[in-house]
């Protein structure tokens, strides 16, 4: 991919690949002077109830300083626990308590980082019984106190809404649209559930983007107007030309959806 520099509009890294990586970060820096770069974390745990690990937001505010990137994002989750760094993104019950300890923590990273931080909808498996708010009332407030940026994850608005039993667009239609500043998309698969005649769908980025994933983005886009949108497919990774026409099909999906034709999708790094 870097030696065909192909026609991608811009790319998205995860900072966690270069930081401790001399080498890759040289090709990174190689890319970024033909490609806008989107920085997403996958490290920076706002969700840790203990608070972010410094040392690592400040390696990525390093790389950040390298490769001066369009968009800045990272999930709300949680990732680490004192001393542990757990592979995954991890839930949180929606309430006043998490809701304070994100705020302080979006504070802490944008401050860190000298820019707005876009966060990210998570994939949703399980609910807290202590939940007093929905996922997209919650949000709406982490952007109305610290002023941060949504990125919104389509693909995630489905499986969530088809495993925790809500409307799907009716969870768009609660989103503040004028705060969002990139849209994902990504493939999954659906697996039988325990219980009888049920199914879980995961999100597993290793499959071309399901129909009714599309379709919901053609409403996001309709709702919220055009926003720069990624494909994740970071799993069973395919032949190069496979993601380039991955992309061109969102991007059809984009024009008929009347959204500005041509730039509504393009591709992972
Ligand atoms: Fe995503």
């Amino acid at each position: 991919m870097a030696a065909r520099r192909p026609a991608a509009a811009w790319l998205e890294i995860h900072p966690e690949n270069f930081v401790a990586n001399p080498h890759a970060t040289e090709l990174l820096l190689d890319l970024a002077r033909d490609y806008p770069i989107s920085v997403h974390s996958v490290g920076v745990s706002i969700g840790s109830a203990h608070g972010i690990d410094r040392a690592h937001l400040s390696r990525v505010r390093q790389l950040i300083d390298r490769i001066n990137p369009i968009l800045v994002s990272g999930h709300v989750a949680w990732s680490t626990h004192p001393g542990e760094y757990l592979n995954d993104l991890l839930p949180l019950p929606y309430d006043e308590e998490t809701l304070a300890v994100l705020v302080r923590h979006v504070d802490e990273v944008q401050e860190t980082l000298g820019r707005p931080y876009l966060v990210e909808n998570p994939s949703s498996y399980v609910g807290f019984g202590r939940s007093t708010m929905g996922e997209a009332q919650f949000l709406t407030e982490l952007v109305r106190r610290t002023g941060c940026r949504l990125l919104c994850d389509v693909s995630n608005v489905h499986l969530s809404a088809h495993n925790m039993g809500y409307d799907a667009r009716a969870y768009l239609d609660g989103l503040p649209g004028d705060a969002i500043d990139e849209l994902h998309l990504g493939g999954f698969t659906i697996e039988d559930d325990a219980a009888p005649n049920s199914n879980v769908i995961v999100d597993t980025h290793d499959s071309p983007i399901d129909g009714l994933a599309l379709e919901l983005y053609a409403y996001a886009l309709a709702r919220f107007g055009w926003k720069p949108t990624l494909i994740e497919w970071d799993n069973e990774i395919p032949a190069f030309d496979t993601l380039l026409a991955e992309a061109a099909r969102v991007d059809g999906v984009a024009a008929a959806a009347r959204a500005e034709p041509g730039e509504a999708s393009r591709v992972a790094g």
